[in-house]
């Protein structure tokens, strides 16, 4: 038998529903939600990412300011850009899309970004609050894949999640809101070694490592729950994410296809949390 898919489409456009609801709200008490979405340089794969940004926003009847800085813009001028849109009273949210040129560092860019702001939850202040299970706005990919588990009804509590990847943007959240979660958490990566002894004991596998068609069916249990996260292009430019599909289809319980899976979610939780900000403005 198949797997069952998530579909992150059909899941997000639900959430986005209600986000569209409550940007309605503010609306009629005069404000309009903003996002500032700054694009330094022109990096192709950013100037779509991007451009969905801005039309997601759009869509849902939110503000949306493209701040586009040329490739060669200093550091000093990066966080001056920020400085100006963390005073300003129409943007709720703000979000430098990455990476940035070699010239910039990106942590201090981050770190220069208002918390109160901070819609992708990138800030140490953001990441340190999520790691203590404070109030915070939490990275839009784990929070998405939080939201597509809850949306078909899968418990995480007491199973088995192990997480393929150790990025600040995805596996490392990714395994503190799992663990908040009360899910048992084991994190590995491109250097574990005999890594399908670890991911043959998941009950969730959440693959975020960044290499075209890695999780296979000698990684999965039977019945798993398998989430990709990845976004690759394959020997042919086709979309595929970190898991083989086909190779999995069949073994796993629940499986996210790519695209349609993770990636519809994590701009949803953009919206989300950006809608979140400027009620908080609002209040
Ligand atoms: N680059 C790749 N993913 C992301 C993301 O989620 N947010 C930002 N700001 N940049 C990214």
């Amino acid at each position: 038998m198949s797997s069952a898919i998530i579909n992150g489409k059909e899941i997000g456009q639900q959430i986005r529903e209600s986000i569209a609801q409550r940007v309605e709200t503010l609306k009629q008490n005069g404000l309009t939600p903003g996002l500032a979405v700054v694009l330094v340089g022109d990096n192709p794969a950013s100037k779509t990412y991007v451009a969905n940004k801005q039309k997601s926003c759009e869509a849902i009847g939110m503000f949306s300011e493209l701040v586009k800085l040329d490739a060669a813009t200093t550091q000093e001028e990066l966080v001056a850009e920020i400085e100006k849109l963390n005073g300003r009273d129409d943007i709720h949210g703000i979000l430098v899309q990455l990476p940035l040129p070699k010239q910039i560092d990106e942590d201090a860019i981050i770190a220069a970004i208002d918390p109160a702001k901070d819609v992708d939850g990138f800030s140490p202040v953001s990441v340190g609050k999520m790691m203590l299970g404070q109030e915070t706005y939490l990275p839009c990919t784990p929070f998405g894949v939080m939201k597509l588990l809850e949306y078909t009804g899968i418990d995480v509590a007491g199973k088995h999640a192990v997480i393929v990847g150790r990025s600040h943007i995805v596996g490392k959240p990714m395994g503190q809101l799992l663990l908040q979660k009360d899910a048992t958490v084991t994190y590995t990566h491109s250097k574990t070694n005999d890594l399908p002894s670890y991911t043959k004991q998941a009950d969730i596998i959440i693959a975020a490592v960044g290499r075209p068609n890695f999780i296979t069916a000698e990684h999965v249990k039977e019945g798993a729950v398998v989430i990709d996260v990845g976004i690759n292009r394959d020997e042919n430019n086709k979309l595929v994410g970190d898991v083989d599909f086909a190779s999995v289809d069949g073994i796993a319980s629940h499986i996210t296809p790519v695209p349609g899976g993770v990636g519809p979610m994590t701009i949803t939780m953009l919206l989300y949390n950006t809608v979140q900000a400027a009620e908080i403005a609002s209040a």
